[in-house]
């Protein structure tokens, strides 16, 4: 089946089946296509609370499928590239976690959203790239925190609140490795009119030379406001705003910013999923009964 055939028949039984089709900003131009929303984590979170379909495919990595399960449990919640996971929610483990807890039973363990489920389930609070520092903002300034698994977002939340947090060694590979000082530095020389804006999962010397941080929902409001911007993410938001806003000029701050595990998702494995109700994600209630707390207390806070 061709492309435009496979939207189609996506459509099709997209409505047979009373499903909804979330996707990520980082899935491909033919995905955000078909999807009925494309957001930030925050955003699809957000929406998976109110939604009264009988299925929602997710085009996306399993953490945010996870997460649309655990706030909807009686929707059947199908990812639609079964394998694709995240490399920085596998830096952080239960067995870890859960010994730094009994040893440190007096800390607030806040979790990026980017983590496994059973790391989720040990936590006190979950939060988003979009509303890490208004949350931590939050919560009781005589407790110390440990901030898992991103170092970078924690690093940037740590400057931007001024408190006490200590950070789990994870990153993401793709922001942490591809964008560089020298990538800001040469963008500054060829681009002097154009504002460097980077996601808070760049290493703290980048961060600290952007004009602007912000999740990939942020990046995208800025883009909205402004003509002119080079962007430090993965190169799929990029590749959405140049084709939303032809008339301006917008430049990735490295080409080589490509999450492959947010790339497995095809157009043919959506069609698939869905048609034959595959990849369905299940979480034992013994697990779910603790990991949707920070969760909810995120929503509650946020
Ligand atoms: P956002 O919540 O900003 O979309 O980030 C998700 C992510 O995985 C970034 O690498
Ligand atoms: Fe995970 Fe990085 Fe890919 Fe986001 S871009 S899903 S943090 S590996």
């Amino acid at each position: 089946m061709n492309n435009d055939l496979l939207k189609e028949e996506i459509l099709k039984v997209k409505k047979e089946k009373n499903a909804i089709i979330l996707a990520h900003n980082y899935q491909t131009l033919d995905i955000h296509e078909i999807a009925d929303i494309v957001g930030d984590s925050f955003q699809l979170a957000k929406i998976a609370e109110g939604i009264k379909s009988n299925i929602i495919v997710f085009c996306g990595v399993k953490f945010m499928a996870e997460t649309a399960k655990l706030i909807n449990p009686n929707t059947k919640v199908l990812l639609s590239a079964g394998d694709a996971g995240c490399p920085m929610a596998d830096m952080a483990s239960y067995e870890d976690l859960k010994k730094f807890k009994d040893e440190h039973p007096d800390y607030l363990i806040v979790c990026y959203v980017n983590s496994s489920i059973e790391v989720k389930s040990l936590c006190d609070v979950c939060v988003t790239s979009s509303n890490a520092v208004r949350i931590v903002n939050k919560l009781d300034k005589n407790k110390k925190i440990m901030f898992v698994p991103d170092k970078n977002l924690g690093h940037y939340v740590k400057i931007k609140t001024n408190r006490s947090i200590d950070l789990w060694d994870g990153m993401c590979p793709i922001h942490h490795l591809f964008f560089t000082i020298d990538d800001i530095k040469s963008k500054r020389i060829t681009y002097p009119d154009h504002k460097i804006i980077v996601h808070p999962e760049c290493t703290p010397e980048v961060v600290a030379l952007a004009d602007f941080v912000g999740s990939t929902k942020e990046l995208a409001d800025f883009m909205a406001d402004n003509d002119k911007a080079v962007i430090g993410t993965e190169l799929g938001l990029v590749e959405m705003l140049i084709q939303k806003y032809p008339q301006k000029s917008i430049i990735p701050l490295s080409n080589k910013a490509i999450c492959q595990n947010m790339k497995k998702t095809s157009l043919n494995e959506v069609f698939e999923t869905l048609k034959n109700e595959i990849n369905e994600i299940t979480i034992s209630d013994e697990i779910a009964i603790n990991a949707i707390k920070p969760i909810k207390m995120m929503l509650e806070l946020n």
